[in-house]
């Protein structure tokens, strides 16, 4: 088996969060999320499954992958060698197209443009749901990332082995745009996956989190199926408060914030009690993510881009699917 394929999936940003899982085994969300696809922001990844090869051969944004960085790459191509009975290695070959010293998380849009190369390198011709579902099981953001426009991705309920992300239809072409603002171009010190591990244990506020977070969600979806950005923003900036109330509040903190993030909460505040309708959503970083109407976004970004500690700002739109492209089939 010889086969190669190149894929891009964008990265996409929760509005109503996944925080904490159900079985840390299946990676299986404890808590239902809703993000939006940005189009803006790629991963562009090329798989090869070839003979001669000894060990997965990893290439990330130019230089060689080791360490748990390339084992959590390693083990999806397992997963699809074991789903198309291959025993060849393969070579991997990813780059963003967003500035990866921008400390913004990279796992969405690498994961899932990772799932789609491999499986189609592969010869598997799975529907996007099974790609999701394989996406979500490295990172369950990244089973977002396999549609465009507002995703959604339930809560794992009793037992399931299956789950993927659903695209909420008509919802890709909605005008509304996210501005990124970039408070450090330091690595996060604590990753998404060990930050949900340590709030789940220590949190006090854990189990107020998990009734929370499921309505928050449904308050999401319905105001995205109506188009209502007041409705949406206010649901996705208390889902984000709420997630880091609970995760400072863990032992020791999960505390991703620095004062610039602070001081871009108040400054969005402050958009709004001047009539601009806009909203913050954080993630497991210090940056802050800002929507608002598209026709508002360059208020916003120069707003928040005068804010002290803001080192860049970036914007996106509602983006698409993740594509694949066959170049060369599997003999
Ligand atoms: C705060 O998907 O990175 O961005 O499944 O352990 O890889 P793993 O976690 P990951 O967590 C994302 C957390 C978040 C919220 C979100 O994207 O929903």
């Amino acid at each position: 088996m010889s086969g190669s394929a190149r894929a891009v999936a964008h990265s996409n940003i929760a509005l109503a969060k996944y925080w904490g899982k159900a079985d840390a085994d299946k990676n299986l969300p404890a808590v239902p999320s809703l993000s939006m696809t940005l189009d803006s922001m790629s991963t562009t990844t090329s798989v090869g499954f070839g003979h001669g090869l000894e060990a997965d051969r990893i290439v990330i944004n130019g230089r060689p992958a080791t360490g748990p960085e390339a084992s959590r790459i390693v083990q999806m191509l397992d997963r699809v060698r074991q789903a198309a009975d291959l025993r060849t290695r393969a070579w991997v070959e990813t780059a963003n197209d967003f500035p990866t010293a921008s400390g913004l998380a990279s796992s969405a849009s690498g994961f899932a443009a990772l799932a789609l190369a491999a499986a189609c390198a592969a010869g598997l011709k799975w529907e996007p749901a099974r790609l999701s579902d394989l996406a979500r099981r490295s990172s369950a953001s990244a089973a977002r990332s396999i549609f465009g426009g507002f995703v959604t991705l339930g809560a794992a309920t009793g037992g399931v082995d299956f789950l993927a992300a659903e695209p909420i239809g008509g919802s890709d072409d909605w005008d509304v745009s996210l501005c990124v603002a970039v408070t450090t171009t330091a690595e996060k010190p604590v990753g998404s996956t060990a930050g949900m591990r340590l709030t789940a244990s220590t949190s006090p506020y854990y189990g107020s989190w998990l009734g929370l977070a499921p309505q928050l969600y449904a308050q999401a979806k319905d105001a995205v199926e109506r188009r209502d950005l007041e409705a949406l923003g206010e649901a996705a900036e208390k889902s984000s408060l709420a997630m880091h109330a609970c995760a400072i509040a863990g032992v020791p903190s999960v505390l991703y914030w620095n004062p610039t993030t602070v001081a871009l909460i108040e400054t969005v505040r402050d958009l709004r009690a001047r009539g601009t309708l806009a909203f913050a959503t954080i993630d497991a970083g210090p940056h802050v993510k800002v929507i608002s109407k598209s026709s508002d976004a360059p208020l916003v970004v120069e707003t928040v881009g005068r804010v002290p500690g803001v080192i860049r700002t970036l914007v996106a739109r509602p983006g698409p699917a993740a594509s694949v492209q066959l170049l060369r089939s599997g003999s």
